[in-house]
Protein backbone atom coordinates (compact mmCIF):
# COMPACT_ATOMS: atom_id res chain seq x y z
CA UNK A 1 0.00 0.00 0.00
CA UNK A 2 1.20 3.53 -0.87
CA UNK A 3 1.43 5.91 1.68
CA UNK A 4 1.53 10.03 1.42
CA UNK A 5 2.82 12.35 3.48
CA UNK A 6 1.35 15.78 3.00
CA UNK A 7 2.82 19.09 4.15
CA UNK A 8 1.45 22.33 4.38
CA UNK A 9 2.72 25.71 5.04
CA UNK A 10 0.63 28.32 3.75
CA UNK A 11 -0.09 30.70 6.35
CA UNK A 12 -3.00 31.23 4.11
CA UNK A 13 -5.86 29.50 5.11
CA UNK A 14 -8.53 30.34 2.70
CA UNK A 15 -7.71 31.08 -0.12
CA UNK A 16 -4.06 29.76 -0.98
CA UNK A 17 -2.65 28.49 -3.91
CA UNK A 18 -1.08 25.83 -2.48
CA UNK A 19 -3.04 24.16 -0.45
CA UNK A 20 -5.68 24.14 -3.59
CA UNK A 21 -3.13 22.70 -6.06
CA UNK A 22 -1.92 20.39 -3.19
CA UNK A 23 -5.15 19.08 -2.55
CA UNK A 24 -5.77 18.33 -5.91
CA UNK A 25 -2.36 16.74 -6.35
CA UNK A 26 -3.43 14.72 -3.47
CA UNK A 27 -7.27 13.88 -5.37
CA UNK A 28 -5.65 12.25 -8.10
CA UNK A 29 -2.83 10.40 -6.26
CA UNK A 30 -5.99 8.80 -4.71
CA UNK A 31 -6.93 7.77 -7.95
CA UNK A 32 -4.24 6.48 -9.39
CA UNK A 33 -3.19 4.96 -5.55
CA UNK A 34 -6.30 3.62 -4.20
CA UNK A 35 -6.25 2.65 -0.73
CA UNK A 36 -2.93 5.24 -0.52
CA UNK A 37 -2.96 5.95 3.65
CA UNK A 38 -2.09 9.65 3.41
CA UNK A 39 0.25 11.50 6.96
CA UNK A 40 -1.10 15.49 6.81
CA UNK A 41 1.37 17.62 8.30
CA UNK A 42 -0.77 21.52 8.63
CA UNK A 43 2.29 22.99 9.84
CA UNK A 44 0.20 26.32 10.47
CA UNK A 45 -2.29 24.66 12.57
CA UNK A 46 0.38 22.55 14.40
CA UNK A 47 3.42 24.11 13.92
CA UNK A 48 6.92 22.60 14.76
CA UNK A 49 8.53 24.82 17.36
CA UNK A 50 11.88 26.12 16.90
CA UNK A 51 15.19 23.29 17.87
CA UNK A 52 15.71 24.39 21.20
CA UNK A 53 18.60 23.84 23.98
CA UNK A 54 17.32 20.80 24.86
CA UNK A 55 16.95 19.47 21.42
CA UNK A 56 20.78 20.54 20.92
CA UNK A 57 21.56 19.41 24.14
CA UNK A 58 19.96 15.72 23.53
CA UNK A 59 21.01 15.65 19.87
CA UNK A 60 24.88 16.50 20.71
CA UNK A 61 25.05 13.78 23.84
CA UNK A 62 23.77 10.89 21.25
CA UNK A 63 20.43 10.79 23.61
CA UNK A 64 18.31 9.99 20.92
CA UNK A 65 15.37 8.65 22.86
CA UNK A 66 15.35 11.93 25.09
CA UNK A 67 11.92 13.98 25.14
CA UNK A 68 13.47 17.01 23.56
CA UNK A 69 14.09 14.62 20.01
CA UNK A 70 10.63 12.81 20.37
CA UNK A 71 8.61 15.35 18.04
CA UNK A 72 11.99 15.06 15.54
CA UNK A 73 11.74 11.21 15.92
CA UNK A 74 8.00 11.05 15.11
CA UNK A 75 8.35 13.22 11.39
CA UNK A 76 11.69 11.16 10.54
CA UNK A 77 9.12 8.15 10.80
CA UNK A 78 6.68 9.40 8.75
CA UNK A 79 9.09 10.27 6.18
CA UNK A 80 10.73 7.08 6.17
CA UNK A 81 6.98 5.41 6.22
CA UNK A 82 5.74 7.31 3.00
CA UNK A 83 6.35 6.43 -0.66
CA UNK A 84 4.76 9.77 -1.97
CA UNK A 85 6.03 13.35 -0.08
CA UNK A 86 3.76 16.14 -1.17
CA UNK A 87 5.32 19.58 -0.48
CA UNK A 88 3.66 22.72 -0.51
CA UNK A 89 5.61 25.78 0.07
CA UNK A 90 4.49 29.03 -0.59
CA UNK A 91 7.28 31.73 -1.65
CA UNK A 92 8.09 33.81 0.98
CA UNK A 93 10.83 36.43 0.70
CA UNK A 94 12.28 34.88 -1.94
CA UNK A 95 12.64 31.06 -0.16
CA UNK A 96 10.21 28.58 2.45
CA UNK A 97 8.33 29.59 5.07
CA UNK A 98 9.65 29.88 8.94
CA UNK A 99 7.03 27.23 9.40
CA UNK A 100 8.43 24.68 7.08
CA UNK A 101 12.42 25.68 7.67
CA UNK A 102 11.04 24.60 11.49
CA UNK A 103 10.09 20.72 9.96
CA UNK A 104 13.26 20.52 7.86
CA UNK A 105 15.63 21.63 11.22
CA UNK A 106 13.45 18.68 13.04
CA UNK A 107 14.21 15.98 9.96
CA UNK A 108 17.63 16.57 8.98
CA UNK A 109 19.75 14.87 11.20
CA UNK A 110 23.13 12.79 11.17
CA UNK A 111 22.88 9.60 11.78
CA UNK A 112 19.07 9.15 11.17
CA UNK A 113 17.90 10.53 7.72
CA UNK A 114 21.67 11.24 6.58
CA UNK A 115 25.49 10.15 7.72
CA UNK A 116 28.74 11.51 6.52
CA UNK A 117 31.04 8.99 5.29
CA UNK A 118 34.54 8.15 4.00
CA UNK A 119 32.72 9.73 0.48
CA UNK A 120 31.33 12.31 2.10
CA UNK A 121 27.83 13.57 3.33
CA UNK A 122 25.39 10.36 2.39
CA UNK A 123 21.43 10.63 1.85
CA UNK A 124 19.84 8.10 3.82
CA UNK A 125 16.59 8.66 2.76
CA UNK A 126 16.07 6.22 -0.08
CA UNK A 127 13.04 5.51 -2.82
CA UNK A 128 11.04 8.13 -2.00
CA UNK A 129 9.22 10.59 -4.41
CA UNK A 130 8.63 14.09 -3.47
CA UNK A 131 6.07 16.30 -5.23
CA UNK A 132 6.99 20.13 -4.26
CA UNK A 133 4.04 22.73 -4.84
CA UNK A 134 5.65 26.05 -5.37
CA UNK A 135 3.38 29.37 -4.86
CA UNK A 136 4.85 32.82 -5.75
CA UNK A 137 3.84 36.17 -6.49
CA UNK A 138 6.26 36.66 -9.65
CA UNK A 139 7.72 34.57 -11.95
CA UNK A 140 10.96 32.72 -10.96
CA UNK A 141 11.53 29.41 -13.31
CA UNK A 142 12.62 32.09 -15.95
CA UNK A 143 13.33 35.21 -16.78
CA UNK A 144 15.18 38.51 -14.37
CA UNK A 145 14.02 37.65 -10.92
CA UNK A 146 15.30 33.69 -11.62
CA UNK A 147 18.16 34.84 -9.52
CA UNK A 148 16.06 35.57 -6.74
CA UNK A 149 14.52 32.13 -6.30
CA UNK A 150 15.81 30.82 -3.16
CA UNK A 151 12.82 28.39 -2.84
CA UNK A 152 13.46 25.62 -5.36
CA UNK A 153 16.81 25.13 -5.03
CA UNK A 154 17.05 25.22 -1.73
CA UNK A 155 13.75 22.67 -1.51
CA UNK A 156 15.66 20.50 -3.96
CA UNK A 157 18.96 20.68 -2.23
CA UNK A 158 17.58 19.58 1.09
CA UNK A 159 15.82 17.00 -0.08
CA UNK A 160 18.85 15.80 -1.78
CA UNK A 161 20.99 16.00 1.09
CA UNK A 162 18.73 13.65 2.78
CA UNK A 163 18.49 10.90 -0.34
CA UNK A 164 15.46 12.26 -2.00
CA UNK A 165 16.34 13.28 -5.43
CA UNK A 166 13.10 12.33 -7.28
CA UNK A 167 11.27 15.63 -7.24
CA UNK A 168 9.25 17.37 -9.57
CA UNK A 169 7.84 20.72 -9.48
CA UNK A 170 4.43 22.08 -9.65
CA UNK A 171 4.91 26.05 -10.48
CA UNK A 172 2.16 27.89 -9.43
CA UNK A 173 4.00 31.08 -10.39
CA UNK A 174 2.79 34.94 -11.60
CA UNK A 175 -0.16 34.68 -8.88
CA UNK A 176 0.55 38.13 -7.93
CA UNK A 177 0.32 40.26 -11.40
CA UNK A 178 -3.28 40.34 -11.55
CA UNK A 179 -6.86 38.00 -11.80
CA UNK A 180 -5.94 36.53 -15.20
CA UNK A 181 -2.16 35.74 -14.53
CA UNK A 182 -3.36 34.16 -11.03
CA UNK A 183 -6.10 32.06 -13.42
CA UNK A 184 -3.60 31.29 -15.57
CA UNK A 185 -1.10 29.51 -13.36
CA UNK A 186 -3.50 27.77 -11.50
CA UNK A 187 -5.11 25.79 -14.90
CA UNK A 188 -1.29 25.21 -15.63
CA UNK A 189 -0.74 24.27 -11.93
CA UNK A 190 -3.58 21.79 -12.48
CA UNK A 191 -2.72 20.37 -15.41
CA UNK A 192 0.98 19.87 -14.51
CA UNK A 193 -0.40 18.15 -11.31
CA UNK A 194 -2.13 15.25 -13.46
CA UNK A 195 0.48 14.98 -15.64
CA UNK A 196 2.80 14.21 -13.02
CA UNK A 197 0.78 12.05 -11.11
CA UNK A 198 -0.59 9.95 -14.08
CA UNK A 199 2.76 9.87 -15.25
CA UNK A 200 3.92 8.65 -11.86
CA UNK A 201 1.02 5.97 -11.98
CA UNK A 202 2.36 4.77 -15.61
C1 LIG B 1 5.17 36.97 3.91
C2 LIG B 1 5.07 36.84 2.42
C3 LIG B 1 6.21 36.99 1.65
C4 LIG B 1 6.13 36.87 0.26
N1 LIG B 1 7.28 36.98 -0.47
C5 LIG B 1 7.22 36.82 -1.81
C6 LIG B 1 8.41 36.90 -2.59
O1 LIG B 1 9.51 37.09 -2.11
N2 LIG B 1 8.29 36.73 -3.94
C7 LIG B 1 7.09 36.49 -4.54
O2 LIG B 1 7.04 36.34 -5.75
N3 LIG B 1 5.96 36.39 -3.81
C8 LIG B 1 6.01 36.56 -2.47
N4 LIG B 1 4.86 36.45 -1.73
C9 LIG B 1 3.61 36.08 -2.43
C10 LIG B 1 3.35 34.58 -2.31
O3 LIG B 1 4.46 33.82 -2.67
C11 LIG B 1 2.19 34.20 -3.17
O4 LIG B 1 1.06 34.95 -2.79
C12 LIG B 1 1.85 32.72 -3.08
O5 LIG B 1 0.70 32.53 -3.81
C13 LIG B 1 1.56 32.28 -1.70
O6 LIG B 1 1.07 30.94 -1.70
P1 LIG B 1 -0.31 30.59 -0.93
O7 LIG B 1 -1.42 31.26 -1.70
O8 LIG B 1 -0.39 29.12 -0.95
O9 LIG B 1 -0.18 31.14 0.46
C14 LIG B 1 4.90 36.60 -0.36
C15 LIG B 1 3.75 36.45 0.43
C16 LIG B 1 3.83 36.57 1.81
C17 LIG B 1 2.58 36.38 2.63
Amino acid sequence: MTTILHIKSSSNLDSSVTRQIGGTTLTELKQTHLGAKIIERDLLKNPIPHVSPEFLGAMYSGQNDAPALALSQELIDEIFASNIIVLEAPMYNFNIPSVLKAWIDHVVRAGKTFQYGAAGPEGLVKGKKAIIVLGRGGVYSTGPAKPMDYQEPYLRAILGFIGITDVETIYIEGVGMGPDKKAEALAKAEQRAHAITHKEAA
